[in-house]
């Protein structure tokens, strides 16, 4: 366990101590310096399975007034976690050309259930912001695990779904020569292919869109993360982008700590919509995680009609992921 302290005159404020699990992969790297200059952060602990060391030095030269330290192999989980209190986990296999995120499920489910089993462990009060895909199974796997370890709070785990949402402003913008940064579509119920619903009608501000560059931009949307896995050839799946999007869900989830009022992101979470247990809708964010679930926007014929194409594959997904613990 390596540590990297800046001593500085001004007094170090209460702020937010977070882990990233999986820190040293091509979401983790990115992800970590975000947060390594995100002012929120007082304590940035860095665990993998491999080259934490290195990673976690280069990153303490950054002049920011915070901690950084590295973990490295699971002899080091609880040095890693002890005391964080947003706990982001990256950790896993990406995808390549031909694969869906369902094919990494049997290889993530146990990295993550692992790792969320020593979160409840040694850290049990700790956010859990979940990355590794298939989200929509792994989320699950990880509610179970902390059931199982009797810690589980349905307030503290999210799937990051950030990058939908990036990317439904970026292509709205795109298309409408709009700042992409000026444009917010709530994307909904979860991160993989057809389960991932963005809501048009609900735009903000509101944009004038036929029903055919709605269609076109859905299509575009669900299939963005195929369209970068497909142009990386065989490198992976979408990094900065992810690190990006899960930077400013973590950010987020830290200002809600902090007391912070109005902050909202979609995130997928515990929420029982037609009989899918996890669901990813608009929540508004508070000191310990969720503070209300703001459930679904208003919705139009067609996005009501995705969501019953959505829904039956979402609540296998879900029932994938609650399996893997139970049986
Ligand atoms: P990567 O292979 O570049 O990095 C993964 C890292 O996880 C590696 O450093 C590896 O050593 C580490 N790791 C593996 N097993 C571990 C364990 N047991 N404990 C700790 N660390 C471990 O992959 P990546 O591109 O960073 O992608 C990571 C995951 O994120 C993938 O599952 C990918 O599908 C997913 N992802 C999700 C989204 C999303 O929107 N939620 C977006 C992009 C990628
Ligand atoms: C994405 O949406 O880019 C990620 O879920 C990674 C992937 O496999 O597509």
């Amino acid at each position: 366990m390596l540590s990297f302290t800046r001593s500085f005159s001004t007094s170090r404020r209460a702020l937010v101590k977070v882990a990233v699990l999986g820190a040293s992969g091509g979401i983790g790297q990115p992800l970590s310096m975000l947060l390594k200059l995100n002012p929120l952060v007082t304590e940035l602990s860095l665990y993998d399975i491999n080259h934490t060391p290195g990673v976690a030095a280069d990153l303490s030269h950054i002049d920011r007034n915070s901690f950084t330290k590295s973990a490295k192999g699971p002899d080091q989980l609880k040095a890693a976690l002890t005391g964080m209190e947003v706990v982001v986990i990256p950790a896993g296999v990406p995808r390549k050309p031909g694969m869906t995120r369902d094919d990494l499920f049997s290889s993530n489910a146990s990295i993550v259930r692992d790792l969320v089993d020593a979160v409840g462990n040694y850290c049990p009060k700790a956010i859990i912001a979940i990355v590794t895909n298939p989200v929509n199974s792994c989320v699950p796997v990880a509610a179970e695990m902390l059931k199982k370890r009797g810690v589980y709070d349905p307030k503290k785990l999210f799937g990051i779904t950030t990058l939908d949402l990036i990317r439904a402003s970026t292509f709205v913008g795109e298309l409408k020569g709009i700042d992409p940064m000026l444009i917010q579509v709530p994307v909904i119920c979860g991160h993989s292919g057809e389960t991932i619903v963005p809501v048009m009608s609900q735009c903000k501000p509101k944009i004038k869109l036929t029903d055919s560059e709605i269609c076109d931009l859905t299509k575009r949307i669900q299939n963005a993360g195929t369209e970068v896995v497909k142009l990386k050839a065989g490198a992976g799946s979408a990094t900065l982008a992810m690190a990006f999007a899960g930077s400013r869900m973590v950010d987020a989830i830290m200002r809600g700590i902090k007391g912070q009022s109005n902050v909202i992101e979609c995130s997928f979470v515990e929420y029982n919509y037609e009989e899918a247990q996890y669901f990813s809708t608009p929540i508004l964010l508070g000191p310990n995680g969720i503070e209300k679930n703001l459930g679904l926007p208003k919705l139009s014929k067609l996005e009501r009609e995705l969501l019953k194409i959505a829904i039956p594959i979402l609540k296998k997904n879900i029932k994938k992921g609650e399996d893997f613990v139970l049986t």
